[in-house]
């Protein structure tokens, strides 16, 4: 490890939450290892329960007026990146558990349901990140849709979610599903795009 990033780590241990901007709440008593939250920007929110525990990650909020909560109880194992900007709201619910997650929010919401869990190399987007335009009317087609995840989901490994999508209460992603369209409750979703393959489950932790 060069110097610099010894430097930096040590200084990052201290000081886990950069803000940079006015008018910014954090609330944030969890135990954070190895986490790191940058915010810069105005008007920012950030909420996290104290009995939370937030180990090997980053959050990265830019722009103004975007929101995190997350709720008692939430077990992040990591490595998360969370990624918001420009409006964004993210909303981990009580008892949530993550391993490897990547979400991204832009102007919008991602709100991942009480009690649910993801596996390695989850990504969980509610935007594309860049604009498409129309060659004839040069209006943009692909704007930010909010990505609901319901209470008590399993996603596996390789998960992909995309904007716009509903996961309904209990239901299981299998592996390396890339997900462009609701998931009914109790269900089991599965391929690129993913379809239902069974309905009537329920799985435990
Ligand atoms: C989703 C999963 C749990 C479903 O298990 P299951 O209920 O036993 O499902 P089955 O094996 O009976 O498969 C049902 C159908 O879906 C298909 N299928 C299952 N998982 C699939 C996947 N990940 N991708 C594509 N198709 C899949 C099967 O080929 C089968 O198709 P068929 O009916 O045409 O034969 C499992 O397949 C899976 O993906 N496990 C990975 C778990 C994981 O990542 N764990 C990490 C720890 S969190």
């Amino acid at each position: 490890m060069s110097f610099r990033s010894y430097i930096r780590k040590k200084y990052r241990a201290f000081r886990p939450i950069l803000i940079k901007g006015k008018d910014n709440t954090v609330r944030n008593c969890s135990k954070m290892r190895g986490f790191t939250i940058d915010i810069t920007g105005d008007n920012n929110t950030l909420d996290i329960a104290d009995d939370c525990l937030l180990t090997n990650g980053v959050i990265f909020i830019s722009g103004s007026d975007n929101r995190l909560v997350i709720e008692s109880d939430v077990r992040i194992y990591g490595p998360l990146r969370i990624d918001m900007r420009d409006g964004a709201t993210v909303i981990i619910r009580h008892g949530g558990r993550m391993r490897g997650v990547n979400i991204v929010c832009e102007s919008g919401m991602v709100e991942y349901g009480a009690g649910s869990g993801a596996s390695y190399n989850v990504v969980i987007r509610n935007t594309d990140s860049h604009p498409i335009f129309n060659t004839e009317t040069n209006e943009r087609i692909n704007f930010p849709k909010d990505v609901v995840i319901g209470k008590n989901v399993w996603l596996a490994q390789n998960v992909m979610i995309l904007k716009g999508v509903t996961i309904g209460d209990n239901s299981i992603i299998g592996a390396g599903a890339i997900v462009t369209k609701d998931c009914p409750p109790n269900s089991v979703m599965a391929g690129n795009p993913a379809v239902v393959v069974k309905n009537n489950v329920y799985w435990e932790r």
